[in-house]
This record gives C-alpha cells, structure tokens and sequence, in this order.
C-alpha cells in the first residue's frame, strides 16, 4: 500500500512518467474475475425479484407459492384447493420468523425434478410458449433462498405426482456456490388416498403486521379473478378466512404455441435450428413456426434469396440474419392465432366481482385477439360500481396479468395511466365515487417491467387495446347512470305530486259529495301511477321511494 501512495503520489512530481504510470496501471488495476451463479446474482441483488425486507418478502413467498400451486391445477383442468397456512414460529407481533406452507390438488411434481425445481435458480418446466402465471424459473427458489438465509431452514416439500402411486417426500437447500440443490432428506410412500398435489413448506424472516394488509389484499383479489378456486387462508393470529367456489367453470387451459416469425430474433433462430430435427430449410419453417405453410415458406426464402433445401444446420450467421430480417417483417405471414390463450371470459369476471365486491353495477368486455411484436394477447376488461364499494378520489384499479394480481408499482404501469387518462365525467362518473375497473392482459409474453412481476410496459398496442376495453365498458356504465338519473328525477316528482293527492281528494269529496273520499284517492293515485315507467306507489299513507 505504502509503495502504491508512493508511486501515486509520485506521479505528479517524479520522472520519467512513463515507467511510472505502468506502475500504477498494473498496481491499481489488477481485478480478479470470476463467474457468478445465477443464486449468487439473486442472493445479492434478491430486491429484483421482490424480496427485499422482511414485510415484502413474506408477501412475495406467500404470491409465489400460491402461483405455482393455481398454474399446478387450472391450467390443467384441475379446480384448484388451495391451503395456505402461515405459523408465527418465533419472535415478536413484528419481525420474526414464520412458516408458510401451501398445499394444492394440483398435478404434483416427479421426484426427479423436484430438487431443482426448489433448489436450482433458473429451472422451470414453463420455458415454453404457453400462458402461465410462472415464467422466470426464480419464484419458489427465491422464497427458498430468502428462507435459507434468513432461518438456515430448508424447505420441505410433499408432492404425489397425478400418475403416481406414490407420494414423495424432499428436504432440501441451495448451495448458492454452485447453484445447486443439496437434498438432505428423502423418502417415498405408497399414495394415500388418491391425493395428488404438492404441498410447500418454507420458513422465512417477515413482518406479518405490516405484511398483512397486502396478503389479504392479495388473496381476495385472486379470489375475485379465480372465482372457480377454493382458498383457505390461516393467517398467524389464527384467523381463518375461506373463499368458497362459486362458480365451477374454468376458463380451457393454455396450449403450448411455436413462435411466431414476427417475434423472434437471431439468437432464437440459431437456438431453433440447433434443436430443430428439419433436414431443409422450408421443413424449418414449416415445422418450428406458427401461420408458415409451404407456399409462404417458398416465398419467404426466396425473399432471402436462399436456397429451400440446404439443410438449415449449415447456414451461415449471415443468411441466418438476412432470413430473420424477411420473416420478422413479411405482410405474407398470418397474424399469430390466439386459441392457445387461457382468457377468463366475461361470466367469470363478472362473477368474481360480484361475489366479492357486492356492486349494484357490473359488467365486463373480452377483447378480441391482439399482436405485440409478434405475441397474441387479449385484453379483458370488469367494471363494478356502486353497491358496497366504497367511494374514492379516483377508480380503484385491480390489475391483473395471466391472472396473477399485481399489487405494487402500480403508478408505473399501463393501466393505471389510461384509466387517469380518461374524462370520466363524460360517462357520467363524478369522484369521489364507487367505480373499481379490472384490467386483465393475458400473453405467452407479458412486458412485465422487471422478474418481480408487478407492473407492466407501456407497449402501445396493448395500450390501445386497455383504452377501447374500458371505454367500452363505461359507456354501458353512463347509460346505467343515466338511467338512474332519470328514476330518481321521476321518483322525486312522483312523490313530489303525491304529497298533494289526500288533499286534492279531500278537496273534490267536497264538490262530488257522492263520491267517497278513498275513491277519489284511489283514482288519483291510479292516473299517477300509470304515468310512472320505472316504479309504482302502491299506498299513499307512507310513501317510500328507494333511490340510492
Ligand atoms: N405446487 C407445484 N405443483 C407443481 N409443480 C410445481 C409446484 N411448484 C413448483 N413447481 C414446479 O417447479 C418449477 C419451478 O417453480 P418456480 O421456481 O416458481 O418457477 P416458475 O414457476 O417460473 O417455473 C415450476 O416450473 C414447476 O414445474
Ligand atoms: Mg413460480
């Protein structure tokens, strides 16, 4: 060290410079370099993926166990049971360590891939083109990882796979060095029951009084866009909350696409053809792409100018890139289907907002399919309004994506920016009202702003397509209100008008002597009454009217 001050001090005084400064180049520049494993990059850096303190990490174990468990069931046809049990181990009201165990009815896991799945970053069996609520190949293991270096406890899983007969048992931790799982436990057991399903055992350091709110929040908002789930929740302070099913359709489950030309790129590409078993070119594409038939495929490769029967193997890195180029952009290919998308439909949306929310007012609008860069998507749209929703400042916005709600982050997200965009008083809304909007965006590929998974970009196609939802669903919302308007308006002139029928009847009792008083009334009412499109008086001793 001495020798370095020297030497750098000396540089501004001693000479030759030259030989001086390659003193210092190699002095202060020596850095060791080395490889770091993806659980090392996430133990350093676990904010990105949500678990950065104690009450967002509790809140963000609790999300991603709940979301394997519902991709482990409705996305094959199961519909989900889903137990969540968080235990206060030890510590105080606050901070402190809990357990959190899920456990579902879904497809289970084979025994051979359950140590990676929980105890290697980056494995996933969901790196295909399908719609699932996973995608990173991160969530389990975080909560794994957070767990591990927060308690030093393993985590513990039980999982009977659907085509087994046996039950599998796993403790196991991640050796972060080596990205790896180190299983310390086994054992299997013959299946009981027919039970099949995973259950997930994890002890983390949280916050349950400030996590709280949030989880709640949470499972009440999957409630409301999984009204075909039953989830019961024991929270720490033995509180039991269960949200029964109350519907029992499902939306179909997602299908496994091939990409689209339009969104792919050079690396994919070469990834496809490395995996790819076509021994031509025109196979390739045939074969490896969605909306590519032999005749588009002939055309394109001419576009190419390539040959159609080289095998694709030999290609070099430029006419890969000239190929990409002309299929990336060419007006000949069919837009990508969207029949493989798990969308909810809007029975589905408006019975998860009506069971939980108790609007007097719901309605909801699936859109059409959509492209982004080469991805379908369908937006879906629910609006709730009046009934037990509390009046607010702005729309309560419930923002969700392949079905998973994102609860934070949400001034940065797409939504939120077109709902504060729109003049809502021209659909006869004024704040502070009852209004809650749902926006779902289903995708084999969300824009999701970062791998926690709670805001998404601002991609203009998508955008469009959230704007003429809620539009679309507001404008039956203005037409509802303005209905209402115009009952109460009536209401308030019907009663206004038979306040004075007792004293008009009495009135012409006197003139029409024969005529007894409850006639005259009676016929009054009834020449009311029949002028009246929405509502009937039925008695004139109290007069009541509801009009919210
Ligand atoms: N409850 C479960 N039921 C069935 N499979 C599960 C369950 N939990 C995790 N898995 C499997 O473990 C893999 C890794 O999970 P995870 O780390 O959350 O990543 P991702 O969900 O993004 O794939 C999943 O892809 C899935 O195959
Ligand atoms: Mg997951």
């Amino acid at each position: 060290m001495n020798y370095l001050i020297l030497v750098h001090k000396g540089l501004k005084t001693i000479k030759p410079i030259v030989r001086l400064r390659w003193g210092v180049m190699t002095a202060l520049n020596v850095e060791k370099f080395r490889e770091l494993t993806p659980s090392e990059f996430f133990y350093r850096n676990r904010e990105i993926a949500g678990f950065s303190n104690p009450v967002r990490a509790l809140y963000q174990t609790v999300r991603e166990l709940v979301e394997n468990a519902l991709d482990a069931t409705d996305a094959h046809g199961i519909l989900p049971n889903i137990r969540i049990v968080i235990r206060r181990e030890s510590g105080t009201s606050r901070e402190g360590i809990y357990s959190i165990m899920v456990e579902d009815n879904g497809i289970g896991i084979p025994p051979n891939h359950v140590p990676q799945a929980f105890g290697q970053l980056l494995y996933s069996s969901k790196y295909v083109l399908r719609q699932t609520r996973g995608m990173f190949g991160l969530g389990a293991k975080m909560a794994v990882l957070y767990g591990q270096i927060t308690t030093g406890k393993a985590v513990e899983v039980v999982t009977s796979p659907i085509n087994s007969v046996r039950t599998y048992y796993f403790k196991l931790r991640i050796d972060i060095k080596h990205n790896k799982p180190i299983v310390l436990k086994k054992a299997s057991y013959p299946k009981i029951n027919g039970w099949h399903g995973t259950i997930v055992k994890l002890y983390i350091e949280g916050d349950w009084s400030r996590a709280r709110s949030k989880i709640y929040e949470y499972l009440r908002r999957t409630a409301i866009i999984a009204p075909y789930a039953e989830i019961l929740f024991e929270d720490p302070d033995g509180n039991v909350i269960f949200f029964e099913r109350r519907t029992s359709k499902m939306p179909p489950p997602p299908k496994e696409v091939k990409p689209h030309p339009h969104g792919v790129d050079i690396e994919m590409v070469k990834m496809m053809i490395h995996s790819s078993s076509a021994g031509t070119l025109k196979e390739f594409l045939v074969k490896e792409f969605q909306c590519i038939g032999e005749v588009t495929a002939l055309r394109l490769i001419e576009q190419a100018g390539l040959n159609p029967d080289i095998n694709p193997k030999e290609l070099s890195i430029d006419e890969i890139e000239k190929l990409v180029r002309v299929i990336r952009t060419s007006k000949d290919i069919r837009p990508p289907k969207a029949n493989h998308l798990s969308f909810l439909g809007e029975e589905i949306i408006k019975t998860g907002l009506k069971s939980i929310l108790n609007p007097e007012f719901v309605e909801a609008v699936t859109r059409k399919p959509s492209v982004y860069e080469g991805h379908s998507f369908i937006v879906e749209v629910g609006l709730a309004y009046g009934g037990a929703i509390k009046p607010s400042d702005k729309p309560i916005l419930l923002r969700y994506a392949n079905k998973i709600p994102l609860l934070y982050d949400e001034g940065s997200d797409v939504s939120r920016k077109i709902v504060d965009s729109i003049d809502w008083s021209y659909y006869n809304v004024t704040f502070p009202a009852p209004l809650v909007i749902l926006v779902h965006i289903c995708s084999t590929k969300i824009p999701y702003k970062g791998v926690g998974k709670e805001s998404i970009a601002d991609v203009p196609e998508i955008e469009r397509e959230i704007e003429l939802a809620i539009r679309d669903v507001a404008r039956k919302l203005k037409t509802y209100i303005a209905k209402k308007r115009k009952e109460r308006e009536e209401a308030e002139k019907a009663v206004a008008i038979a306040k004075y029928i007792p004293d008009v009847a009495n009135a012409l009792a006197k003139i029409f002597e024969d005529i007894p008083r409850e006639k005259i009334e009676k016929e009054l009412l009834k020449l009311l009454n029949k002028k009246l499109k929405t509502f009937k008086i039925t008695s004139l001793d109290s007069i009541v009217i509801s009009v919210e």
